[in-house]
């Protein structure tokens, strides 16, 4: 009974390679379960001003929990959303991410943020698709479409990121 346990609980424990950070075409993320929360750093190396860049939350534009970050006039904004198709997010009246810190220094965005673990609906403990985009461009303060596709990250098991 006992070594039976032991055995189910190692290959669980092998089996399960949780993927706690990423790194492609300039951008960088890493996250963690801190107090509850869901800590992600996020640097991005190569946006310019009135761009945006995100982290979408799920398996396709149908439905995505969004994280956007609005690089302009050399300021930073968070904002969060849903899509519901291959448009702009519908943003958050009130976003509930809580930004730590933030800056943009040359064309390198360094963002710390913390999300609930309940967001939007979405448990952010359970193993989903994560969605990198690179950059878009803003016009007039409006999210304009990604030019490149997206990196996908499946099957990240946050729960796993201590
Ligand atoms: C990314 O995660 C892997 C393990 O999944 C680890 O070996 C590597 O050091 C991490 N890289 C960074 C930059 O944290
Ligand atoms: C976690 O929460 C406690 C209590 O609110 C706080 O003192 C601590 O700084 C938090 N830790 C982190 C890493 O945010
Ligand atoms: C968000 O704000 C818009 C415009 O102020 C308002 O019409 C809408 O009802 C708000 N939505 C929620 C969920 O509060
Ligand atoms: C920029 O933000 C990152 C975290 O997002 C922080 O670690 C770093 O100290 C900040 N740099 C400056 C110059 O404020």
């Amino acid at each position: 009974m006992f070594s039976q346990f032991l055995l189910i609980a190692l290959s669980i424990g092998l089996g399960s390679t949780s993927t706690c950070n990423f790194s492609n075409g300039g951008v960088r993320a890493n996250w963690k379960i801190v107090n509850r929360s869901l800590q992600i750093h996020y640097t991005n190396a190569r946006i310019s001003n009135n761009q945006w860049t995100a982290i979408g939350f799920g398996p396709g534009m149908q439905n995505l929990n969004v994280i956007v970050f609005l690089v302009q006039n050399g300021r930073v904004q968070v904002r969060t959303g849903k899509t519901n198709g291959y448009r702009a997010p519908t943003f958050d009246n009130r976003s509930s991410v809580n930004v730590h810190s933030s800056n943009i220094s040359g064309t390198t965005l360094n963002v710390l943020i913390t999300v609930p673990l309940n967001f939007n609906g979405m448990n952010l403990l359970n193993c989903q698709t994560w969605n990198f985009v690179q950059t878009g461009q803003l016009m007039n303060g409006q999210l304009s479409r990604h030019t490149t596709t997206p990196f996908r990250v499946n099957n990240v098991c946050a729960s796993q990121c201590r």
